[in-house]
């Protein structure tokens, strides 16, 4: 294995060493801006050994934060990658760039988690440019926690902040950030900025071959394409013209993708989260097979969109020419799933092909920030008094919930940019004299700056500030009179408050000398400020040295590791899958789309590998929906994704291993002997209620899960329970679309039948489903039994509630240890959940409250139960009590 990974590193390295003859004078790269992020200041600047770049610590460019290291497992060849900034404190914690306004930007911005904290729990988080949220990162699901972000983006003032918000209980940090100027004649949008959705190019190679700069010019990187059955791969060591706007790689440009079978047409497609997202496709193309006379390769190119269509009609790629199409104005996917697809016309004798792809979404940043005049005045005030409060970074008025404590600011609406009016200064140990930029705050009303310790005289500027209408200088140390045209504004209706500055001369007489020791203030203002300036730099230096411990000796590089976790996504390859099941030794059970083995990643953490089966009903594109859709999920209730393997035709999903098999297993005692006890049924039911809770309302669009049963309510080894199988989940839209026409799809018993019978789908399918789910675990029958009355469940059970008889519906197992209260209350539940009209059900949210109102009534019973009898009944507290079931306890 060690070999085989210092053969690729070596194959990289040559891969980099050969083109470097294609760079172009154009792109500058002394123009890149490229942070390490953590970076002790004394190992910095540094060049970084795979791109040749230099790296500088971010020290200079944000002022919280600590540094920390990722686990030397986790350490990757990506230098930067090795250490990292982390924010506990403060709410929003910001970067403030120096670039060019006006010219267009690749932001970047990369994170590898690499358990630095040793709490083996990816953060969640936001960023924001300037006022606008950006992206939202979300390292829960995935184990190594790494994730890249890119944006192309026109910054409109020379300062850029760039902004980590923290959204919940886990800490923002960042790895690096990088900025690419662009040409300004490429990736040209109408509005807002563009995201990166993907960036692929022809490559049947599983292991990024992390192209970037040197070999891009502009330092995008370039993942190999999502591999599929239909593809074949060709390539040319001919030279290709790429000296266009868009400047290719030869090795980008060099590969193409054909279709294997030459009458079918070339699709690929990618993903939006919203169906409000407007997209942007760059297809790059070059013919690079060499044609005979009678050859012709001509296709079409469509793109069929929400409302309009993209199309390019008997399109001939030019012969070893590089060639970019895009789409004029921003189109709307169908749905979220965007499909390009290339159609051989009929005078062609080729297949099409493509060499690469770019897919960008729109993001709009309609917030203006504050008034950039606004921002270096009260930035200066701030740097001058040596202010370190933890808010008062980014902008200071934008957006509202993250304003400056102590700034107030006047908005209009949120196009104009917002002016700052009053600035609280008061009891914030202020030393020194009164900050002449506090002048340049040209619409401030109110200025509080009361007790501090402010010396010197109170200058004349307040004066000539017009839209002043309260001045606080109480109880600070000021000296000399009032200046006499402040006197004058009083009279106009200012309100001036100078109390407690004993050895302020109040009397009218001290006004004459007033002009005369102006220019001495000045010549002292400029001296303090040149002292603050100098003592900041060495607090700064301070501050930053004891931490970043070790990164110095970060010069020694390891080899790869066994797969690259520089993709966002986790791919395997089939031969790794054969590895970590160790040939598909163990099967676990059999799911939706095949069957399931036991596996372990680097032999420590457990996973599920679900192996899809050739005879599948459902197939490639049911493949990559649940992919797409898992790596967005994120819920501690659902089941999440590690990975995935999709080389040629073996196809297979990676999952967290849920050791205590299914609610199923458990309520028939086929897994442990003794039953679950009333109390751990009701957690399970919170539970998984809330799983589908979130994938109903919590989640951006919602979702109806499809094939909600027993089976599919998994237990991990702490027996918290998980929802699992999303492979029919299809996004769906709420209001007037609420529903969906579909197929079918979904285990009898558990399904709809108004669902059935319109094949509408709707989340109350769902809920329909749960309320099986909820009869199952009071009466532990099956679902179907045509030896009963009833051979429905949920009949069965309406003819027993008619009798009013409660021990023959419940479990006899529970051996009579419940409240009768909560058990009706539940059985009421189910019943609502399965009304035949599901106007009529509840919503997800609703049966949540219930149960979690029913497992609280019944922890208090329980907590009787133990007060009477301490001993016989301390197992079952744990049940209750803990979030938590001890496996001890059953
Ligand atoms: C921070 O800025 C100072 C002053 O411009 C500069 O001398 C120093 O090298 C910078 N430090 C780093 C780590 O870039
Ligand atoms: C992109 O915008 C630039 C500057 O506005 C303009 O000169 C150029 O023609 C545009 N390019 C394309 C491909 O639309
Ligand atoms: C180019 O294609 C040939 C044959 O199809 C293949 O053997 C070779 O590995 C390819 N080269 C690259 C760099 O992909
Ligand atoms: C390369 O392509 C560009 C853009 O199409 C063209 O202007 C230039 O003449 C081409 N160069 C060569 C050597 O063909
Ligand atoms: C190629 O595709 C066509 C049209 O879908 C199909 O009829 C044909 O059987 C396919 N050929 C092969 C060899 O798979
Ligand atoms: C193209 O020309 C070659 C010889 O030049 C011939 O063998 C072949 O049949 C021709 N193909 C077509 C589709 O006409
Ligand atoms: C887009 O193409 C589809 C399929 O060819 C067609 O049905 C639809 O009418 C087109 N839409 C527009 C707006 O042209
Ligand atoms: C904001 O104000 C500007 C100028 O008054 C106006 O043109 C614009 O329509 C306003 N925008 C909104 C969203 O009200
Ligand atoms: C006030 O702003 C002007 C430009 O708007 C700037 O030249 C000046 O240095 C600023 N004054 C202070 C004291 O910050």
């Amino acid at each position: 294995m060690e070999s085989v990974q210092g053969l690729l590193l070596a194959m990289i390295i040559v891969a980099f060493g050969t083109t470097t003859h294609l760079i172009q004078a154009q792109p500058n790269p002394n123009e890149f801006i490229s942070l390490d992020c953590g970076l002790h200041p004394a190992a910095s600047p540094y060049t970084e050994p795979l791109t040749k770049l230099t790296y500088t610590s971010d020290a200079n460019f944000t002022q919280g934060g600590q540094s920390g290291r990722v686990q030397k497992i986790y350490e990757q060849d990506y230098k930067p990658f090795t250490v990292l900034r982390y924010f506990p404190d403060g709410i929003r914690n910001c970067y403030n760039l120096k670039v060019t306004s006006g010219t267009k930007y690749l932001i970047k911005a990369l994170f590898l988690y690499g358990n630095y904290d040793g709490l083996q729990n990816g953060p969640k988080f936001d960023m924001y440019l300037g006022p606008n949220i950006w992206t939202t990162v979300d390292l829960t699901s995935s184990i190594f926690g790494s994730d890249k972000e890119e944006i192309i983006h026109i910054p409109t003032s020379s300062s850029l902040q760039i902004c980590l918000v923290k959204t919940g209980k886990t800490t923002p940090f960042i790895s690096a950030l990088e900025l690419r100027p662009l040409r300004d004649d490429t990736y040209n949008t109408t509005s807002g900025s563009l995201k990166l959705i993907k960036r692929e190019f022809a490559s049947n190679d599983f292991i990024p071959p992390f192209i970037r700069y040197p070999a891009d010019v502009y330092d995008r990187q370039w993942d190999p394409i999502s591999p599929s059955f239909e593809f074949n791969f060709v390539n040319t060591s001919l030279i290709i013209n790429a000296s266009t706007p868009y400047e290719l790689p030869q090795e980008v440009i060099s590969k193409a993708v054909v279709n294997q079978n030459v009458t079918e047409k070339l699709s690929f497609d990618w993903y939006v989260d919203d169906r409000n997202d407007h997209a942007f496709i760059y297809l790059h193309f070059a013919e690079i097979q060499t044609l005979r006379g009678n050859d012709t390769r001509e296709f079409d190119i469509t793109w069929e969109g929400d409302n309009q269509n993209f199309t390019v009609s008997a399109y001939r790629p030019p012969k070893l020419q590089l060639e970019t199409l895009y789409n004029p104005y921003p189109m709307k996917c169908k749905f979220l799933d965007c499909t390009v697809d290339l159609v051989m016309t009929k005078s062609s004798t080729l297949p099409p092909m493509i060499n690469a792809m770019e897919a960008y979404k729109i993001i709009e940043f309609p917030d203006a920030g504050t008034n950039p005049e606004d921002v270096a005045a009260v930035q200066n005030v701030r740097d001058t008094y040596e202010l370190s409060r933890i808010d008062w970074q980014g902008d200071p008025c934008a957006p509202q919930m993250f304003r400056w404590e102590g700034i107030n600011c006047s908005y209009t609406n949120t196009t104009i940019p917002p002016r700052i009016i009053s600035l609280d200064l008061s009891s914030s140990g202020l030393e020194g004299v009164i900050a002449s930029s506090i002048q340049n705050l040209t619409l401030l009303q109110e200025l509080d700056l009361s007790n501090n310790n402010l010396s010197g005289e109170v200058p004349e500027f307040l004066a000539n500030m017009e839209s002043l209408l309260l001045i606080d200088l109480g109880w600070n140390s000021l000296t000399g009179p009032i200046p006499q045209a402040l006197r004058d504004r009083e009279k106009k209706g200012l309100k001036l408050t100078v109390q407690g500055n004993p050895n302020l001369c109040l009397s009218a007489s001290c006004n004459n000398n007033n002009k005369k020791v102006s220019i001495p203030v000045i010549a002292s203002v400029a001296s303090v400020a040149a002292l603050v300036a100098l003592l900041t730099l060495f607090f700064v230096f301070r501050k930053k040295t004891p931490l970043a411990e070790g990164t110095a000796a970060a010069t020694t590089r390891e080899l790869p590791r066994k797969s690259s976790i520089y993709s966002k996504k986790k791919r395997f390859t089939y031969s790794e899958v054969e590895e970590l099941t160790d040939n598909f030794k163990r099967v676990l059970g059999e799911g939706g789309f095949g069957v399931v083995y036991h596996g372990s990643l680097s032999d420590t953490e457990p996973v599920a590998v679900k192996v899809l089966s050739e005879s599948s009903v459902q197939g490639y594109k049911e493949f990559k929906a649940e992919v797409e859709l898992l790596l967005r999920v994120h819920h501690i209730n659902l089941v999440s994704l590690v990975g995935y393997c999709d080389e040629g035709g073996h196809l297979a999903l990676i999952y967290e291993y849920m050791a205590n098999g299914d609610l199923k297993q458990h309520l028939s005692g086929e897994s442990a002997g003794s039953t679950l006890k009333w109390a751990s049924r009701l957690k399970i039911a919170v539970e998984a209620a809330q799983g589908l809770e979130y994938l109903h309302v919590g989640c951006e669009p919602p979702m109806v899960h499809r094939d909600v049963k027993s089976t599919n309510i998994l237990l991990d080894d702490r027996f918290e329970a998980k929802l699992a199988d999303f492979g029919l989940s299809r996004s769906f839209c709420v209001g007037a679309e609420t529903q969906v026409a579909t197929v079918v799809a979904g285990t009898p018993g558990y399904l709809d039948p108004e669902y059935y019978q319109t094949n509408w789908l709707h989340e109350k399918s769902d809920v329909y489903s749960f309320g099986i789910v909820l009869m199952e675990i009071i009466t532990n029958r099956s679902v179907i039994e045509l030896t009963r009355e009833k051979a429905h469940i949920a009949e069965w059970v309406k003819i027993l509630i008619s009798g009013g008889d409660l021990e023959k519906i419940v479990d006899s197992n529970l051996g009579g240890d419940y409240d009768s209260n909560t058990v009706w209350k539940i059985l009421e539940l189910a019943m609502s959940c399965v009304s035949h009209s599901s106007s009529d059900r509840p919503t997800m949210p609703k049966v949540v409250n219930v149960l979690k109102e029913c497992l609280i009534s019944e922890n208090s019973r329980i907590r009787g139960q133990v007060q009477d009898d301490d001993s016989k009944n301390s197992l079952e507290l744990t049940v209750a009590f803990g979030t938590q079931v001890t496996p001890d306890a059953r």
